[in-house]
């Protein structure tokens, strides 16, 4: 579905609006915030049908302190300066200002899309490397799907907006300094558009032949959650943006193996709230983790181990759920089980050693024994007494490319920095397609915030520059 440019002229150096480049969370919450302030958004996405990646996500959204949780948070920086390691050390400063951002401004976001724009986020859950449960999601749906459908809805009942699908960006245009405009193409046509961009073009996990084969070669052949499209940061650089963390990219350690497609190297996710909600993982039949482990700690665990035989990486790994995790967690599994990706079956079937390692599991559950991996959150698992025919809810699982935490180096305004660490006069980033936020490991639920946080300071940004033309 294309639409056609009408409020907008183009080819013309005369600014009538704002210009947002992809049509995720964070193109659409720049955009919203750009409304707000009066101003004409032209938003550009390559795909014929907006969304991203972020309407696929369902784990939820991260934001602390909120009236939603039940136990008091303090921890949300602390929590992401450990779980971005090492790398934090280089541009600590840098980094401390945008994790500072990023996690202040948490609650208001999650109030912004909740009180302001109707999306219930109400349920909370702990995701792996959070000390306590921050994650927000709808009760009764997907979150990735609400927030999207609900921005979208409400930015096309504005005159401002237009949206313009299947319109690939293929160059950002510079004047001098300043970037001044895009240059797209659709249905065969080259196009230009004048105006304060914000650029929202997401990751670079499904461009298994481009960048993330130059960065991580040795992720050749894993399977992914991601669309494959080519990254766009070498659009950004070719203006002077500077990169950052292109190395570091997030192998998340649960995407389904499709038992009707086990090859494919396209994989459903198995949303991190399946083991916040209690669910347990096992190799050979034993538990091997804390499961509440940070991804990149849960990868490492599954992948020192031989990978299976076969074309594309991948390993033997099931992911077990009891009644209680599946009543939590009923609106994934409904997907999932619709889509054979999980079934339900005996303890018995499971094979010698599972229920002796559930009942181990359920006794640290029910606060009988410590949990020998360290586990101290078990979410909603209720099982206290495992039999061979206790029933259960499994999948088989495998570490996937999933979220790539480098990319162009923003400030707290969001504005884009050169080499130098200047900021490029016209040019904001936000979302995925920005580095330096997450580290060596991004927390679940910390990338729709980033996408909220400095996709609305983008739009203020923009929406000033606008102004003062
Ligand atoms: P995207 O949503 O990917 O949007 C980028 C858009 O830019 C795309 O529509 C693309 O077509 C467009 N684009 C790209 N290049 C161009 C171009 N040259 N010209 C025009 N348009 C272009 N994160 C969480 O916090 N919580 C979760 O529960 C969660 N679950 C996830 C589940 C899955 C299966 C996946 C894959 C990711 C999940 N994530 C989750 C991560 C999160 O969804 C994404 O990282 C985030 O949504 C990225 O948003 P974005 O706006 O930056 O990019
Ligand atoms: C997941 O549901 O496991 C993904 C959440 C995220 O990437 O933040």
């Amino acid at each position: 579905m294309a639409t056609t440019a009408t409020k907008f002229a183009t080819s013309t150096s005369i600014a009538q609006g704002a210009i947002v480049v992809g049509s995720g969370l964070a193109g659409l919450s720049a955009a919203s915030q750009l409304i707000s302030h009066g101003v004409p958004v032209h938003l550009l996405d390559r795909a014929q049908k907006p969304g991203g990646n972020s309407i696929k996500a369902s784990s939820g959204i991260n934001g602390a302190p909120t009236r939603f949780q039940t136990v008091p948070d303090t921890t949300f920086y602390d929590d992401t300066v450990r779980s971005a390691g090492s790398v934090f050390s280089i541009a600590r400063e840098q980094r401390q200002k945008l994790v500072s951002t990023l996690t202040e401004q948490s609650a208001s976001a999650i109030y912004w899309l909740h009180d302001e724009k109707g999306v219930d986020l109400s349920k909370v859950a702990q995701l792996g490397g959070h000390s306590v449960p921050r994650t927000h999601r709808p009760e009764k749906s997907t979150v990735g799907a609400s927030i999207v459908m609900t921005l979208l809805k409400q930015l096309k009942e504005s005159p401002l907006f237009q949206l313009e699908t299947a319109a690939r960006v293929t160059r950002v245009l510079k004047s001098g300094e300043k970037v001044t405009g895009v240059e797209y193409t659709q249905d065969g046509e080259t196009k230009e558009l004048h105006g304060p961009l914000v650029f929202a073009t997401g990751g670079f996990a499904g461009d298994a032949n481009g960048l993330l084969a130059k960065y991580r070669p040795d992720l050749a052949g894993y399977p992914s959650t991601s669309d494959p499209r080519e990254g766009t940061q070498d659009l950004l650089t070719a203006v002077g943006a500077q990169l950052l963390d292109m190395e570091q990219v997030q192998v998340h350690p649960t995407g389904f193996v499709d038992p009707k497609e086990p090859q494919s190297l396209a994989k459903i996710l198995a949303a991190e709230v399946l083991r916040g909600e209690g669910g347990v993982l096992l190799m050979e039949g034993k538990r091997f983790v804390n499961e509440m482990e940070t991804r990149a700690h849960i990868t490492d665990a599954i992948t020192k181990h031989e990978p299976l035989k076969g074309d594309i990486k991948q390993w033997d790994v099931l992911i077990v759920l009891d009644e209680g995790t599946f009543k939590a967690a009923e609106t994934h599994l409904g997907f999932y089980m619709w889509k054979g990706l999980m079934r339900k079956t005996t303890v018995a079937e499971l094979g010698e050693g599972v229920l002796p390692a559930l009942q181990e599991y359920a006794d640290a559950a029910a606060g009988h024994t410590e949990d020998r991996f360290g586990r101290k959150a078990f979410g909603h698992w209720a099982l206290k007494k495992v039999e061979p025919e206790t029933l259960v809810y499994v999948g088989n699982v495998t570490p996937v490319v999933h979220f790539t935490m480098g990319g162009v180096v923003i400030n707290e305004r969001s504005e884009v920095l050169d080499a130098e660490g200047k900021a490029i006069p016209g040019l904001w980033a936000a979302g995925e397609v920005t580095g330096g936020v997450h580290g060596e490991n991004r927390l679940g639920g910390s990338s729709l915030l980033e996408c909220v946080v400095f996709g609305r300071i983008a739009g203020d940004q923009a929406s000033a520059a606008f102004k003062s033309q």
